[in-house]
């Protein structure tokens, strides 16, 4: 603190969410400034698990104040049923959550675009979460978004759509064959959606500044990770927005230099889910991977897809501690190792016979890198009732040494389990 950024080092599900929760007690702002409801991170309190998927996880704090920058892309329905299951539970948001007035609006159209685009692709599909995502995102720099701000006008967003639908309906028609969307339904349905939507609305910006002056702890939550970035990703096999630290100042207003400290999280080994096409250098299809995916419950928390499970990538973990600039490195889901005589990890790759050590820019070479493991001894005690950082087994002390010294960033933070009090930190942190 006081402005900590969250980051996921890999194709996101890292664990983002318990790690902004714990962190969440220290902090007077929660902020999520990019991607939209592909996001899912899931927060486990006493019995009850909580999924969000747009809200910041702060919500579940009182004394929180949570706020959806302006990178985000607002689906209306999806963050109004968040609202409505947390209402559901007892939370009531209201005056803690805050939706900056420059969002992007998520259009029906957006999700239904994502869904024949993947559909045509077929075998090709890029495995998106169907979220309208990339179609939002393409929008908005195409010139043909909707700010928050504009859809409360009525007048305003009835023009804005009418000039959009002339595109997004021709290709509908034209390309896919599909129906129009019609202008009429669409305001009607979109102005009943803002009615509700409005009492959270506010000017993001402002609320930043504002907290900044008063040296207010803020908290960023990063969505997706480093590799699902479109710029330091594994391009084309990304999500749409600037999921690294890069997406923070353009996503909420935080000036650069304002960011103080910048966790990157990663689990203790690596996943991948949707993109059956996208590189993943350490994919494991065998049993050591089947039972990764059994113990680390690896499935999509916004597809309940299985995702693709393999050994901790260093090499790709280190090129997101640079890309980021991270300061140290937080663990998730440690104990799912407990059971192995022996983990790997990824230290370099072979490529066409030749050995590198950096993450290639291209999909073309990574696709074609075969992973080169070191093997370390598994430490095979459950860690999961481990309270500090000294009960944990000397090699599994280790293993959390040498994903430091490799990467260049310290591991700081470990989570030994789904609950809150499962989050050891090393002394000092
Ligand atoms: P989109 O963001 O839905 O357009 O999907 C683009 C790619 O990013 C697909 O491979 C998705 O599976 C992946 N993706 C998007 N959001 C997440 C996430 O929160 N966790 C993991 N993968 C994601």
């Amino acid at each position: 603190m006081p402005v900590t950024c969250v980051i996921g080092m890999h194709w996101g599900d890292e664990g983002k969410g318990g790690i902004v929760d714990t962190l969440a007690d220290n902090a007077d702002m929660v902020v999520r400034c990019q991607g939209g409801a592909n996001a899912g991170h899931t927060v486990h309190v006493g019995n009850t698990t909580y999924k969000f998927h747009l809200l910041p996880c702060g919500v579940l704090r009182e004394n929180v104040q949570n706020l959806i920058g302006h990178g985000v892309v607002v689906d209306l329905e999806k963050v109004l049923e968040e609202i409505d299951t947390l209402r559901s539970h007892g939370i009531d948001p209201y005056g803690r959550l805050f939706i900056s007035n420059r969002c992007q609006v998520l259009m029906p159209y957006h999700k239904k675009l994502d869904g024949l685009s993947e559909k045509l692709l077929d075998k090709g599909a890029l495995g998106t979460s169907r979220r309208g995502i990339g179609p939002c995102y393409a929008d908005k720099v195409s010139y043909r978004g909707i700010r928050l701000a504009d859809a409360c006008d009525a007048d305003f967003l009835r023009k804005t759509l009418k000039k959009n639908l002339l595109v997004t309906n021709a290709l509908l028609q034209h390309a896919y064959g599909e129906k129009p969307f019609d202008l009429d339904e669409l305001v009607e349905s979109t102005t009943a959606l803002m009615t509700k939507i409005k009492p959270f609305l506010t000017d993001g910006l402002a609320m930043i500044h504002k907290a900044l002056k008063a040296d207010k702890r803020i908290l960023v939550e990063g969505a997706q990770g480093t590799l699902l970035d479109v710029d330091y990703g594994t391009y084309p096999f990304v999500s749409a927005s600037n999921a690294s630290v890069h997406g923070v100042s353009s996503g909420c207003g935080i000036p650069e230099r304002k960011i103080t400290t910048i966790i990157g999280v990663t689990k203790a080994y690596s996943t991948r889910v949707g993109a059956e096409a996208g590189p993943f250098p350490t994919e494991d299809r065998g049993p050591d991977a089947e039972l990764i995916r059994k113990r680390g419950k690896e499935y999509g928390t916004t597809t309940g897809r299985p995702r693709q499970c393999g050994w901790l990538d260093l090499v790709a973990t280190r090129y997101a501690v640079e890309v980021n600039d991270v300061d140290y490195l937080a663990v998730s889901l440690l104990d799912v190792l407990d059971v192995f005589d022996t983990i790997k990890v990824c230290e370099a790759y072979e490529l066409d016979g030749r050995r590198i050590e950096a993450f290639p820019a291209g999909c073309a070479e990574l696709m074609r890198v075969k992973p080169i493991y070191r093997s370390m001894p598994g430490w095979k005690t459950n860690i999961t009732g481990c309270k500090k950082w000294e009960d944990l087994p000397a090699k599994a002390l280790s293993y959390l040494e040498h994903i430091g010294k490799f990467t260049g960033a310290p591991v700081k933070i470990v989570r030994l389990g789904p609950e809150r009090e499962q989050t050891v930190r090393r002394l000092g942190t």
